[in-house]
């Protein structure tokens, strides 16, 4: 597929299955995560690739941080959230591990897992899989990276649901691109 037909074409996909990429797809995968913007080549984006029985291990975590931590919780919600992983066979986490740099805050590295992301998301794509990013409850904040063993410094950033689209692609809508633009000439 041309490159600027893949972006175009990139849709998020919500119904997932089996199969994942293989570990080669997935190597292209992050190899092109990893060419994303980077200020000072500080490397700041990580992944943990979760697949097989990996999920009942994220499950366990969903679980635990909601019944840790919302407030109103019931065993309705416990169930949706211990659930929410078996959505995909591959969820592959975004972690942005922030360094302490003079020239490169803490934004720019952010950014740059945020641009890694799109990158999987398109490569994804191109290899004939779909995804979608959700962050949910268990994302952006400073509690989550505990559950997973993180230190201070590794933010998640969300949860890259990834598998074989199970449904027909959405219609993309059309955008009157020029709301959005404003030329100086
Ligand atoms: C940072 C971020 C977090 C998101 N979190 C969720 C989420 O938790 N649940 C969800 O259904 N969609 C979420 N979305 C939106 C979807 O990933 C997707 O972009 C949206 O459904 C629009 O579809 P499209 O990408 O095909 O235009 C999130 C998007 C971004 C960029």
């Amino acid at each position: 597929m041309k490159a600027i037909e893949n972006i175009l074409s990139r849709n998020s996909i919500s119904k997932l299955g089996n199969p994942h990429p293989t570990s080669e797809e997935m190597d292209l995968i992050y190899k092109a995560a990893l060419r994303a913007p980077d200020h000072a080549w500080l490397r700041p984006s990580e992944f943990i690739e979760i697949t097989g029985s990996g999920l009942d291990k994220l499950s366990n975590i969903f679980q635990q941080y909601a019944i840790e931590n919302i407030e109103d919780i019931n065993e309705q919600k416990i169930t949706k959230y211990k659930n929410a992983p078996y959505r995909a066979p591959m969820i592959i986490v975004l972690i942005s591990n922030i360094k302490k740099h003079n020239r490169v805050p803490d934004i720019e590295q952010l950014l740059s897992t945020a641009a890694a992301a799109q990158n999987i998301l398109l490569a994804i794509h191109a290899l004939n899989y779909g995804a979608i990013w959700r962050t949910g409850l268990f994302a952006l904040n400073d509690k989550i990276g505990k559950y997973f063993n993180l230190n201070k410094n590794q933010k998640i950033l969300g949860y890259l649901y990834v598998g074989k689209p199970t449904t027909k692609f959405k219609k993309i809508p059309e955008i009157d691109i020029e709301k959005y633009i404003t030329r100086w000439k």
